[in-house]
């Protein structure tokens, strides 16, 4: 943010604001912020200074730093929460084959699910793989953010946003909302009954989860921690899963680093090796 946009701005906001704000964005959730990220920390916080009639960042700050239960505010106003159904679909077909030539009980964890709609996909795809919704298939969608965890859990979307599905899909997977649902779409109870949601943080010492996934994904999160933090959650998630099991990561999260741990098994998926000492 320059000299002259903090001046004009709302609230008061100094760099030194924007470096407690990273430094306790870090401690509380493992998020990195680069430099660049100072004017969205304005923009995501001001309306919570707004909201409790607040004047500065400053005031915010002690603010946060006296009542415990605003930092599930602090941290959903600034988790970065991009997804989409199917999203980076290659991973979907892989465990498509997977799930076909795998067919016993299986457990999914979704790491980082965000709003719903990759959790989702994940549940439609083990759907298509068995040509039924009765299926011995169990999926957990974790995040740390509240705020999107209810919109998951609700399931509704915009009709847009499934845009890309065929007729026949859409209409296995969801109802069309009516009157003044218009515009809107629900995800099927069949499907919805597959997933269970929890509010976790990646970076808790301990993980209330199973301790035999099959498969995870955990994608597009790891590209807001630093390679140490990385390691640390990679060593978590892995005693969490089989040691036959899949590890899916976003497209940029390149795990070379961290080879004592994970199998590259092309495009991203990988599979563990088991835990080291
Ligand atoms: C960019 S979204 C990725 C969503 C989805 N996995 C995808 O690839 O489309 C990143 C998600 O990670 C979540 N997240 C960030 N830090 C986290 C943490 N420490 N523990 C759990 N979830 C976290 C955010 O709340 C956000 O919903």
């Amino acid at each position: 943010m320059t000299l002259e946009t903090r001046e004009k701005a709302e609230f008061g906001y100094e760099r030194a604001d924007f470096e407690v704000v990273r430094a306790k964005l870090k401690t509380l959730t493992g998020i990195n912020l680069a430099d660049s990220k100072d004017s969205m920390v304005y923009s995501r916080l001001s309306r919570r200074i707004r909201a409790l009639h607040l004047k500065d960042f400053s005031g915010y700050l002690s603010y946060l730093d006296n009542h415990l239960e605003e930092q599930e505010n602090f941290i959903n106003a600034l988790t970065t929460n991009l997804t989409s159904f199917f999203r980076e679909h290659h991973h979907f077909e892989q465990l498509k084959g997977y799930i076909q030539s795998n067919r016993r009980p299986l457990k999914i964890w979704c790491a980082a699910a965000s709003t719903g709609e990759e959790p989702y996909s994940l549940a439609m795809t083990a759907v298509e793989a068995y040509g039924r919704f009765n299926i011995p298939v169990e999926i957990i969608a974790s995040d740390i953010d509240s705020k999107v965890l209810e919109t998951a859990s609700r399931g509704i979307y915009k009709i847009e946003q499934v845009s890309d599905m065929t007729a026949d899909f859409k209409k296995r997977y969801f109802h069309r909302g009516k009157g003044i649902n218009a515009g809107l779409v629900k995800i099927v109870p069949e499907l919805k009954k597959l997933l269970t949601f929890k509010k976790l943080n990646l970076m808790d010492a301990k993980y209330a989860l199973p301790e035999d996934f099959d498969i995870v994904f955990c994608r597009n999160v790891m590209i807001y921690f630093d390679k140490q933090t990385q390691l640390a959650i990679l060593e978590k998630i892995i005693s969490h899963m089989k040691p036959n099991g899949l590890y899916f990561a976003g497209h940029s999260e390149n795990f070379s680093h961290v080879s004592k741990l994970l199998t590259p098994l092309g495009k991203t998926v990988y599979k563990p090796k088991g835990m080291t000492q």
